[in-house]
C-alpha cells in the first residue's frame, strides 16, 4: 500500500558544515514525490538520512509512526526492509550476472527456496523489461539497463517505499523518457511511496504528484506539482525553468541587486507583477501505460485542486 513518511525539523551537518536545516515535509503514502536541487545541496544526504544511514543532529523522520532517527540498530534493520533504494550508479556487483545481482537481497535477507527466489526475480525482471538478460554481467549492458537492473533489485523485497537517487543521470533523453514511464507504471502497479532525487526538470514536471526544492541549506518549498509549477517564488521559478536569471548563480548565490535586475529584465518583477509568457505552463502528467489501472487517489486529487485554486491564473 505504501506508507507515509513524515519529516519534521530535520537538520544535518558534517562537522561545522550545515548541509540543510529545519526540513519539514510529508511524503504522502503511495504518491510519487521529486526532490530537486542544484548539485551539492545535500539531496543524496537527505535520502541516506531517510533510510537511517546518516544521523541528523535535530528533527525526526516518522515512518509508520516510528521515529527512525531514534531507533537502535536492530530495529532500524527491520524498518530498512520497508525501503528499496536505487542508488545513482545502480550499485550492482560487477562480477555477478543480473540474475544473481537481483536475487542477492532475497538470499541475504530471507529464507526463501531457490525456486521461490527464481519466481520473484523473473517477475521483477519482467516488470522492468529485462527478461532474457539474466546471464549478462553489469559491464556488458547499457547504462539504462543497469538502472533497470538496480530497480528490479530494489523491488524484490516488495518495498513500501522506493528511493531513487538521480535515476536519469547519464541517460540520453529517450532512455530518460522510458525510465520515467516505467516509474509511473510501477507506482500504479505496486502503490509504494516513491521519492526521486533528480535535477532533470522535464522529469520533475511530468512524473511526480509532489515536488520539493532544496536550495541554500533550506527546503524552499514542497507541495503538489501544480503548486510548484505555477509558483512565483523566484528560486522555484528559476530552477523549474532552467534559467540563468535568478537567485541561483554559477558558484553559489548572487547579490540581491543583480537578481532584481535580471528578474526585471525578464518581466518577472522579482516575483511580483507581470509574467513572461509561457513560463507557467502546466506540463501534463505522465499517465500509467495501457492496461495498468489504479484506483483514483482522492486525497491527492483534493490537494491538487486546492493548489490550483490558490492561483489566480493558470495556463491550460
Ligand atoms: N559522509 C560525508 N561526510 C562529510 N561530508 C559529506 C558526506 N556526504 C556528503 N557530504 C557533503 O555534503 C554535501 C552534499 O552532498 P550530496 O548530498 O552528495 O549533494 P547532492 O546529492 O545534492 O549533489 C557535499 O558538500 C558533500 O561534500
Ligand atoms: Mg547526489
Amino acid at each position: 500500500m505504501g506508507v507515509e513518511i513524515c519529516v519534521e525539523g530535520l537538520t544535518k551537518s558534517f562537522g561545522h558544515q550545515v548541509i540543510w536545516q529545519d526540513v519539514s515535509l510529508t511524503l504522502p503514502a503511495g504518491e510519487v514525490s521529486v526532490m530537486l536541487g542544484p548539485s551539492g545541496t545535500g539531496k543524496s544526504v537527505f535520502l541516506k538520512t531517510l533510510v537511517g544511514l546518516l544521523k541528523p543532529e535535530r528533527g525526526s523522520v516518522k515512518i509508520a509512526g516510528r521515529d527512525i532517527t531514534r531507533l537502535r540498530e536492530h530495529d532500524l534493520h527491520e524498518v530498512r526492509k520497508l525501503f528499496g533504494v536505487l542508488f545513482q550508479d545502480g550499485a550492482l556487483f560487477g562480477s555477478m550476472n543480473l540474475y544473481d545481482n537481483i536475487a542477492f537481497p532475497l538470499r541475504e535477507h530471507t529464507r526463501k527456496s531457490e525456486s521461490e527466489i527464481r519466481r520473484i526475480v523473473l517477475e521483477k525482471m519482467d516488470m522492468v523489461g529485462l527478461i532474457g538478460a539474466e546471464e549478462k554481467l553489469p559491464g556488458e549492458i547499457s547504462g539504462g539497463m543497469r538502472k533497470r537492473a538496480g530497480l528490479a533489485r530494489a523491488l524484490v523485497l516488495d518495498p513500501e517505499i522506493i528511493l531513487f537517487d538521480e535515476p536519469d543521470s547519464g541517460l540520453d533523453p529517450v532512455r530518460v523518457a522510458y525510465l520515467n514511464q516505467l516509474i509511473v507504471d510501477l507506482n500504479a502497479q505496486i502503490d509504494a511511496t516513491f521519492l526521486i532525487v533528480t535535477h532533470d526538470i522535464a522529469s520533475a514536471r511530468q512524473v511526480p504528484d509532489n515536488i520539493g526544492l532544496l536550495f541554500r541549506r533550506e527546503l524552499v518549498m514542497f507541495g503538489p506539482r501544480e503548486e510548484l509549477l505555477t509558483s512565483e517564488e523566484p528560486v522555484v521559478r528559476q530552477f523549474l525553468n532552467g534559467r540563468m536569471q535568478g537567485p541561483i548563480g554559477m558558484a553559489e548565490e548572487k547579490d540581491a541587486a543583480q537578481v532584481e535586475q535580471e528578474l526585471a529584465a525578464l518581466g518577472d518583477g522579482g516575483g511580483k507583477g507581470t509574467r513572461s509568457p509561457g513560463s507557467q505552463t502546466l506540463t501534463p502528467r505522465l499517465l500509467p501505460g495501457p492496461g495498468i489501472h489504479r484506483p483514483p487517489r482522492w486525497e491527492a486529487i483534493a490537494r491538487r485542486e486546492a493548489a490550483l485554486h490558490q492561483e489566480t491564473v493558470v495556463d491550460a
